[in-house]
């Protein structure tokens, strides 16, 4: 069942490219996106009032994403709120609302109640789901589904990655009726969306040298994820499946925050993991690292093709992946942090698939 791999999630990591194939090639045809399971007109998309999506978890994490992605492709302001926090807040959503529901199980007890109290008060619902007529996809008006097969593993790591695929195309469904992105970006968005999966397969060929890395830094007690923008969004789904699965303390910070307190905490050997594959703002990410190895951090950076060597002028530990439009890069960057997380679990002898307190599906608050 688990097709030769050691555990349920390495196989679910190495699915990644087939996974994101089925919820992808329907969808990209002729350089367009086509959602065809998407019953809104043009005019009621038009006429989208505010967009907020909800979630938890790894799922809240895709959002964080999209808020960045669906913000730059449609000029106006997405927010993103956790599910059990969106459902008890008085949420100030009405008709004309568009509420975005991401859930891999499609039963998350937060997601559903937020789902609900949006229903309520007029709001549009689109979720995206993973298993087929769930009580989430259920209840929504529309549901696009990420097609990522059986999840078996409790830490996510195919649905989280076409959640995300998916979410993109709808910002550029959306973007190219609102008129609001401009013909290359669109073109050049679509060719790559394309290319993902053998990107990540790419990525997956280099596993045993993160293996390597693993090794090495496994004994950490304590580890701080850094990143600016997209590569914030990021941090905060590396930190969480590291520590999830490992028992490391680790936290995600965005770069900017580190002089607001984060900083005390780096002496000398701390590990900081640097997310710096986001290409505009290469430069900060870099000066954030000379900061932090000032204080002594050990650090491991994650970086593009493009920077890997300047990067590597200055870090030891350097993790690669391939260039890419830059709203993608998570897409491809999320693949060595969860080969990361599996591997120092595995090497701290940790019970991967069944991490202890944690259930796959959370139907109670
Ligand atoms: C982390 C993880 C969880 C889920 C969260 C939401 O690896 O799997 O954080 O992402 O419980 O679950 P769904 O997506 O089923 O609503």
């Amino acid at each position: 069942e688990k097709g030769g791999y050691a555990h349920f999630m390495l196989k679910e990591i190495f699915e990644q490219p087939r996974a994101i194939r089925e919820a992808t090639a329907a969808r990209l045809q002729g350089g367009r996106v086509i959602l065809q399971d998407l019953t809104m007109t043009e005019e009621e998309i038009r006429n989208i009032g505010r967009i907020i999506i909800i979630a938890c978890g790894s799922s809240y994490h895709v959002g964080m994403v999209g808020k960045y992605n669906l913000e730059r492709m449609l000029r106006r302001s997405v927010e993103v709120v956790l599910a059990s926090e969106f459902r008890y807040s008085d949420p100030i959503v009405k008709r004309g609302d568009l509420v975005i529901a991401i859930s891999q199980s499609g039963e998350t007890l937060d997601t559903m109640a937020a789902l609900r109290e949006a229903k309520k008060r007029g709001a549009r619902i689109l979720s995206i789901v993973n298993v087929v007529g769930s009580s989430i996809a259920r209840e929504s008006d529309d549901v696009l589904y990420t097609w990522a097969g059986p999840e078996i593993a409790v830490a996510t790591t195919k649905a989280y990655s076409t959640q995300m695929a998916v979410l993109n195309m709808l910002g550029l469904y959306f973007a190219d009726i609102l008129g609001t992105i401009d013909r290359q970006t669109y073109s050049e968005m679509v060719r790559d969306m394309q290319r993902v999966p053998e990107y990540i397969e790419k990525i997956l060929e280099s596993a045993e040298s993160i293996h390597d890395i693993a090794r090495e830094i496994c004994k950490s007690e304590d580890v701080f994820f850094i990143g600016r923008n997209l590569d914030y969004a990021l941090s905060l789904e590396g930190s969480l499946k590291l520590k999830e699965i490992s028992y490391i303390h680790s936290e995600a910070y965005a770069s900017g925050e580190l002089k607001h307190g984060t900083i005390s905490l780096i002496v000398d050997g701390t590990l900081v993991i640097a997310l710096g594959t986001y290409g505009p703002l290469f430069d900060k990410a870099l000066s954030n690292v000379v900061e932090v190895q000032a204080r002594g951090a050990k650090v491991l950076a994650l970086t593009t093709q493009t920077h890997a060597e300047e990067m590597g002028r200055h870090v030891p530990m350097v993790m690669t992946i391939p260039d890419i439009h830059e709203m993608l890069l998570p897409q491809l960057g999320v693949v060595p942090l969860q080969l990361l997380a599996y591997y120092i679990a595995l090497e701290r002898g940790c019970d991967i698939d069944k991490p202890r307190n944690l259930a796959k599906s959370v139907t109670v608050e």
